[in-house]
């Protein structure tokens, strides 16, 4: 007898007719007996909910079916029929169950449920718990939905490099990329560690940030995007830190802050409806087990516009207010994530763009203002975690960008390709960077980034 091809359990339980023969496989949840059958709840993944199977005891290997505990494989055939029990509209009723792999009792995931901190010490078989697999569903779909918001609008997605020789955000927070045998490296002859031997014979890191390739993309394309991972080797042990996340950075040609700012807006938005309806059960889940006010703040999100403020009033706000705050608040100095939080979520209660920020902060493309003080930045600030969205308008005059890189004590020769650009067809253009995993947090409610990620980097941890 030749197998069927094997359906999901999402289709499965979609169907709109019985279905005499069908194969479905995945993994035991939960196994009971009642008298003459055993019932087997099978989740494939494929979707949050799971499908009944009837193992009857006429089954040759009923002896062995009984022994299924919770995390075995198995592979089923038999007939999709309407249930007679409730909480669903269908059930398998098994001519054959193949038992694939067993699972013993030390199977971690039981069905009580589990602390995110357990489950994140076994990140390899969390996927299979309901939150886990809700989270990754819309990881994947969200990816997706990127792709879309900007193929839909005509941008050119651009494969921007992992390995780079500079650093974009100016932090010094690069991982080292190198061949160098550390216990003997080449030296010059000054004694120190001679890069020039080196595989690239260079020095060479893990990107920060795919802008400054993608913005030479854009001088050609118009509208580009990147989207891809990045790497930050930062010290912060926070929940809003990995040392390895996905970015998505547009960059466009002919566009100033104010377009910037309504694009970033404008995906955000997009990526909250995508999710409500395209996971409709998983942003049920979310707004059952992790946070109940998910659907009111996203819904809230969505019908209306951002608030957008200038750095010097936001700073004013923020000491008139008379709150108590942990870290210092006064112009000049960077808005701490306390900060952020309070404008987005006692003050203004909605996701916030601050504008134009003292130069001192701010990295070396950003473009000058009049004023001389300010540059064009932009970060957009959600409630729950602040900063979602880093970015600016790019700064296109040739000297004046000289003269900003030498205020951050770089040499333009280092950055000669990045300067040609503003010597052959310059011209205003801005982009920015969205975080992905912190996106991603705001969708599902999960308030660790560790949660978001499948397998996390953070500063002490690369396990799996
Ligand atoms: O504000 P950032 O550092 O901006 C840039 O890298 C620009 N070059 C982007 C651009 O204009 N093309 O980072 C952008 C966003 C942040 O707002 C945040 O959402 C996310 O990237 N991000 C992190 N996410 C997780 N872990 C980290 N360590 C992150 N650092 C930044
Ligand atoms: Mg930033």
């Amino acid at each position: 007898m030749t197998q069927l091809s094997p359906t999901s359990v999402k289709d499965a339980l979609q169907s709109t007719v019985s279905i005499d023969a069908i194969h479905v496989q995945g993994w035991v949840r939960t196994r009971r007996d009642s008298r003459d059958f055993s019932f087997i709840e099978l989740n494939d993944g494929s979707c949050l909910r799971n499908l009944q199977v009837i193992a009857k005891n006429t089954l040759p290997n009923y002896a062995a079916l009984q022994r299924l505990t919770t995390g075995a494989s198995v592979s089923v055939c038999g007939a999709l029929v309407g249930s007679q029990g409730k909480g669903q509209k269908w059930e398998l009723v098994a001519d054959k169950i193949d038992i694939v792999g067993t699972a013993d009792d030390s199977y971690p995931l039981q069905k009580k449920g589990h602390t995110p901190e357990f489950l994140r010490e076994i990140a390899h078989l969390r996927p299979r718990s309901n939150l886990f697999g809700c989270v990754f569903r819309v990881r994947s779909r969200l990816a997706f939905a990127i792709h879309k918001f900007f193929q839909e609008r005509g941008f050119v997605y651009v494969h921007t490099p992992i390995i780079t020789g500079s650093d974009c955000e100016g932090a010094g927070e690069l991982f080292r990329v190198t061949t160098i045998d550390c216990k003997k490296p080449p030296r010059t002859k000054g004694g120190e560690i001679d890069f020039a031997g080196d595989f690239f014979a260079r020095q060479t890191y893990l990107t920060v940030s795919g802008q400054l390739e993608a913005e030479a993309f854009a001088l050609a394309l118009s509208n580009v995007y990147t989207f891809g991972p990045t790497f930050r080797a930062e010290n912060s042990n926070t929940s809003r830190h990995a040392s390895e996340f996905w970015m998505i950075e547009p960059e466009m040609a002919f566009c100033d802050l104010s377009g910037n700012m309504d694009l970033a807006e404008e995906i955000v938005k997009y990526l909250i409806l995508d999710a409500r309806k395209h996971c409709p059960e998983e942003m049920e889940l979310f707004a059952k087990f992790v946070d109940k006010e998910l659907l009111a703040r996203l819904d809230f999100v969505i019908d209306r516009p951002f608030q957008r403020i200038p750095y010097s009033d936001a700073v004013d706000l923020l000491k008139k207010n008379g709150e108590k705050f942990e870290f210092p608040i006064d112009y000049g100095l960077n808005l701490q994530s306390e900060h952020e939080r309070w404008l987005t979520e006692k003050h203004f209660k909605c996701p916030v763009t601050v504008f134009n920020y003292p130069k001192q902060i701010k990295p070396f493309y950003m473009r000058l203002n009049d004023d001389a003080k300010t540059v064009t930045a932009m970060d957009l600030l959600v409630p729950g975690i602040g900063e979602i969205v880093g970015g600016s308008q790019r700064e296109e005059r040739l000297e004046v960008l000289e003269q900003n890189m030498r205020r951050h004590r770089m040499d333009p020769g280092d950055y000669k390709w990045y300067l040609d650009l503003r010597r052959y067809g310059t011209v205003p253009h801005s982009g920015f960077g969205l975080g992905f995993e912190r996106m991603l947090m705001f969708i599902t409610g999960v308030s660790n980034i560790r949660d978001v990620i499948p397998f996390a980097r953070t500063p002490g941890s690369a396990e799996f």
